[in-house]
Order: C-alpha cells, then structure tokens, then sequence
C-alpha cells in the first residue's frame, strides 16, 4: 500500500511557526476535527466529559489510515499534507505540520482507530507520548481519536485549565466555527452525554447560520457580496435596527479557514456609520476572499490568526461590503426617535416615492407660494415641526429624541438613487422633450460613456444621440426638481462616468444611479424655502431611511437631548 504520509525535513519544519498547539480542550477539538474535515469526513461527532477534561473523543466517516501510516501519524513532522516549502504557500487544508497529534498524545492518554475500511481496523494507544498499544480493531471506514486525561503527566499545566464550564464553552464555540466554516459536513456536539449541537450534512450557508446562530439572530442578517479589484466579501450583516449592545455573534473566514481579528471586525462596524447607536454591536459572518499569496495563515501557531499583504484594502473592502450590504435595506435605525414630530413611518397616503418621476413635486413648483412665511402657515402634509436651514446646506430640526441635522445634497442624493434605481428598473421616466436639442462637445472617453450608457441615461429621461465629430445632441432631459440643471447634469452625470467615478460599485446600475443621483442633487449652498425642506425630508423619510449616502458619508447627524444636557450640566 503506499505509503502517503511523509516525515517534513527539518528545513520545512523549522519555517513553520512552532508554538503551542494544546492548550486547553477546546484545542484539542479544533485539531482533532480540523483532521477530520481534511480526511474528507461527510460527518463529525464530538463528545467531551467534564468539559474535555477527562474526555475529547472525535469520531469522522473520512479517509481513515492504514496501519502504516497511523504509527507514522504520531510522529511529529509526519504530516500527508506537505512536502516542500513551496506548499506552505497557500496551503489548501487545515493541517500541514504534522505535529498536533504527537502533541496531543504526549499529554495525555490517547488511543486512535482507524480504517480505510476494507475490512480492517487499526487501534493504537499511546500514554504520555508513548506508543504502547497496536492492535486490530474494529471500525468501519474512518478515524476515531480519544484523549483522555488531558495534561495526567503536566500538572502544572493541568492547573491552568478553568472550570469545566469555561472549558465547555471554549469547546462549544470551536465546533460552532467549524460547523459554519464547512456547512457541507454533518457535525454533532454531545457534553457529558447530552446532544447539544445536530446539524446534518449538505447544508447551505444560511441553513447552517439558523441552525447553530439560532433563527432568531439568523433572520435578523441580509446578505453581504461584495467585490473590488482582487478582494471578494461575502456573508452576512445584522440589520442596524436589531443591533443590540449585547449577544452579538462575528464570525471571520479568510477564504472560507477561520480566523480571529477584532479590527477587522471594527472595519465591519464601521460599515454600520451612523446606522447603528454607539453601544451595539451588530452581529457579523463575513468571508474575506483574497489570493492565497496575498495572506498568511501560518502567523499563529493554532492557525487563529493570519497575515494580509494589504492589510488596509482588505480593511477597506470589509467596510465597503457591509456598508453596500446595509445601503439597500430599511436601515430604520431609530427611525422613530428621529423623525420630525408628526412624520409617520411611511409617506403619507397615495405618495408612492417610486411614482414620483418627473419629481416637480419634490421642490415647490415654481408658481406656488414659496415665501417661508406662506410655507409655515400651509404645512406640508404631516409634519408641523419648524424647519432651519443653516449655511444653505443643512437642515436642522427638533425631534422627540434630539436635534437632527439633515444634509440637503446627501438626503436629495439618496432619494434621487432609490427613485433612478426604481426607473432603471422598472418604466421610463417622461422625459421633457426640448424644443431646441442641446448640443455639447465631448471628450472621446466622454462619448464611450454615454455610448456605453446610452440605455441607462433613457431610462431616467436624456435622449441623447451623435452629432458628428464629438458632439451629441440632447433630445430630451429629466426634470427631477425644479432646480435641477440638465445641462450641467448630463455633462457632470457622463464625465464621472468616463473617469469611473463610483467605480467601487460592484453593480453598473447602482454605479450609474450613484452617479446621476449624485449629480442631479439639489447642491450644498443651495437656499431652500421651508416647503422646499418639507418635501425634501418627507421624500428622505420615506426611503428606507438611510444612515449614509452614495459615498457613505453621513446624511442625518443625531445631537441626542441627553447629550445637550450632559454638556449644559443638566444632569
Ligand atoms: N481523522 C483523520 N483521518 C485521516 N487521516 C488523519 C486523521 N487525523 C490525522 N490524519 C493523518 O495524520 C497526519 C498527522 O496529523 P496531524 O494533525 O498531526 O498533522 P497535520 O494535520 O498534517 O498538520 P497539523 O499539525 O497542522 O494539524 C495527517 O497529515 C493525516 O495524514
Ligand atoms: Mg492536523
């Protein structure tokens, strides 16, 4: 039979990031199992007594070992996973340096059986590091490994374990790890004799998350797919409106290994901006995908920890992909304490924003009253609360839980974007047909632009076709308030989108609504009247409100009451 593990020459050994590899039960698990899945076992059981302390016990329906290959398994460096320094780079399965099970069996009493089942069965014994049993053995295709009395002949390091309930649930979180790290593999979980975890092979990604998360929590997620340039992100993030301070679950996977890194968990947070109160922690599940050259796994000796080449892009990308995972869902964060007094959680009936296109009734047709004195006395429908307009850029009001700060350009932009994400979808615009087309001159790249985008810039209203040389003629224009500038608009909306603006949106049609919303935009430094402001922040309230705009910066600003006070000394 061939032989299939190797001894790793000392050259190997010595670069690969030695260190201690069992330090309590629950390391024992995540070798024994991590074993398991790269044997290719459909399923795992694990059972543990007194927390692991006097049994870890991992049985799988893997590969199994021949007789051979099981005694060579014990030695350190023996490893069937490795035989050059090159294959360290990038290394595919959880084990390559050979060394856990021999540090495994020299603390502990261990026993091993394996089969490849043919018919065949091996068991061995070693106590405290010595092989003092081979034998046959019964056992069907696969590998059993019991550890008993963990750290009998270390008692100094025995004493550092903690109480079996500490252990318990060390123990408990790796299986849960592994568990989501490989939804395709079965896995059961028993403690002292009771069955704490079930979950069956086969499973997707979100089956699993119900399954080990809970479905309480699973069902507070919405999907995270992500990508830029080498970077892929993908999983799942808490709904900011479910985020509590407490019980959260973050979950990291660099190409699908687990791993720990509390600062790219924070990376994550910050996709969240304003979106979520300072105290909580939004539950997490993400998978960074990056080319296996670009980290590395070896850093840490239990393999908790890795290394990325570009350690700021990925953190960069992470918080771009939570960010673009919230932007498209009712991120209604305390919507509630931070609407204007009166303003409901939806428009009021038979305002459909997604039927406003040509929006002239976003801003106050130019022949209605539009003196502030006038707007005050006829409110808008459903929100008396005055309204402030500071630098021309700002709306400030006060709300039961605060003073709010709206910023006009990024509140407009992000009712712009759900309205052309609306009309690329979904029915043209109307557009306004123009008398006298416009003509204007384009730069080459300008004119790929509105050729490449030619459908899209329909969609939301210009008619725009070459006129020879590098003109185009304007045909028709949108009109999405009364102060929109469609000259300035289509020029502005096709330069961005020649210079790859927004180039971060994974999505054309998002890239594209970014930019025309960005651009069709009631400007900051624009003066607004109150029922101009009105309208605006009834369209915003109506959106799925948004904690951030297209760019991601903040679009409402909270000063909490309590902060006021806090400040004047009130309490
Ligand atoms: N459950 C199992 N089923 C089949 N083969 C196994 C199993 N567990 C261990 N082996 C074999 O024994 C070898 C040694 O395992 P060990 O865990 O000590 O090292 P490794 O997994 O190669 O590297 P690492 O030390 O990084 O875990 C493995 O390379 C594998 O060939
Ligand atoms: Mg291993």
């Amino acid at each position: 039979m061939a032989r299939r593990i190797a001894i790793l020459p000392d050259a190997v050994a010595d670069q690969i990031a030695a260190g201690e590899v069992v330090e309590r039960p629950a390391s024992v698990v995540k070798e024994l199992v991590e074993n398991a899945i790269d044997a290719g076992a459909r399923h795992v059981r694990v059972e543990l007594e007194q927390g692991g302390k006097t049994l870890v016990l991992v049985g799988d329906d893997g590969s199994g070992m021949g007789r051979e290959d099981a005694i060579l398994a014990l030695d350190r460096h023996a490893t069937s996973k490795v035989k050059s320094v090159a294959d360290l780079v990038g290394v595919g399965t959880f084990g390559f340096r050979g060394e856990a099970l021999p540090a495994i069996a020299s603390v502990s009493r261990f026993t091993l059986t394996t089969s490849e089942g043919d018919g065949t069965a091996t068991e061995l014994g070693v106590t405290g590091g010595r092989l003092d049993r081979v034998a046959d053995g019964v056992r069907q295709r696969g590998t059993t490994a019991a550890v008993r009395a963990l750290f009998f002949n270390t008692p100094a390091r025995r004493k550092f374990l903690r109480s079996v309930s500490s252990e318990t649930r060390a123990a408990h979180e790796v299986v849960t790890t592994l568990a989501l790290a490989h939804p395709e593999v079965g896995f059961e979980l028993h403690l002292d004799g009771v069955c704490r975890i079930v979950v069956p092979p086969g499973q997707a990604l979100d089956e699993r998350l119900a399954a080990v998360w809970g479905t309480e929590l699973a069902g507070s997620l919405v999907p995270v797919s992500y990508a830029v340039g080498a970077f892929r992100v993908t999983g799942f993030a808490q709904r900011p409106g479910d985020a509590k301070p407490t019980g959260r679950r973050t979950q990291l996977f660099v190409n699908g290994r687990p791993f720990k890194d509390p600062f790219l968990i924070r990376a994550g947070e910050a996709g969240y901006r304003s979106a979520i109160h300072p105290g909580d922690r939004p539950s997490l599940l993400l998978n960074v995908e990056v080319a296996p050259a670009d980290v590395d796994v070896n850093v840490h000796p239990a393999k908790l920890e890795v290394r990325f080449r570009d350690r700021i892009g990925v953190e960069r990308v992470v918080e771009e992909a939570v960010r673009d995972a919230l932007g498209v869902l009712a991120a209604a964060v305390h919507v509630g304490d931070w609407r204007p007094v009166g303003v409901g959680p939806r428009m009021p009936e038979g305002s459909d924003p997604t039927q406003v296109v040509n929006g002239a009734d976003l801003f106050a047709p130019v022949d209605l009253p539009d003196s502030s004195e006038t707007a005050s006395v006829e409110p808008a429908p459903g929100f008396t609360v005055p309204l402030l307009q500071v630098f021309d850029t700002y709306i400030l009001y006060e709300a039961p839980e605060g003073v709010v700060i709206v910023d006009q350009h990024s509140a407009h932009e992000r009712v712009l974007y759900e309205l052309v994400m609306a009309q690329l979808t979904g029915a043209d615009t109307p557009a306004q047909r123009l008398l006298l087309p416009l003509t204007l001159e384009l730069t080459d790249e300008e004119l790929d632009a509105v050729e490449a985008h030619g459908e899209e810039l329909r969609r939301v209203g210009f008619e725009a076709e070459p006129f020879g040389g590098r003109s185009v003629a304007v045909h028709a224009v949108p009109s999405p308030h009364s102060r929109f500038d469609a000259e300035a608009c289509f020029r502005e909306t096709v330069a961005d989108l020649a210079r790859g603006r927004f180039g971060g949106w994974a999505n054309r049609l998002e890239r594209f609504a970014a930019t025309y919303a960005c651009r069709a935009a009631v400007k900051a430094g624009q003066r607004l009247d109150q029922r101009e402001m009105r309208e605006l922040l009834l369209r915003l309230f109506a959106t799925d409100l948004p904690p951030h705009d297209v760019h991601g910066r903040s679009t409402i600003v909270q000063l909490p009451r309590e902060e006021l006070e806090r400040r004047f000394g009130r309490r």
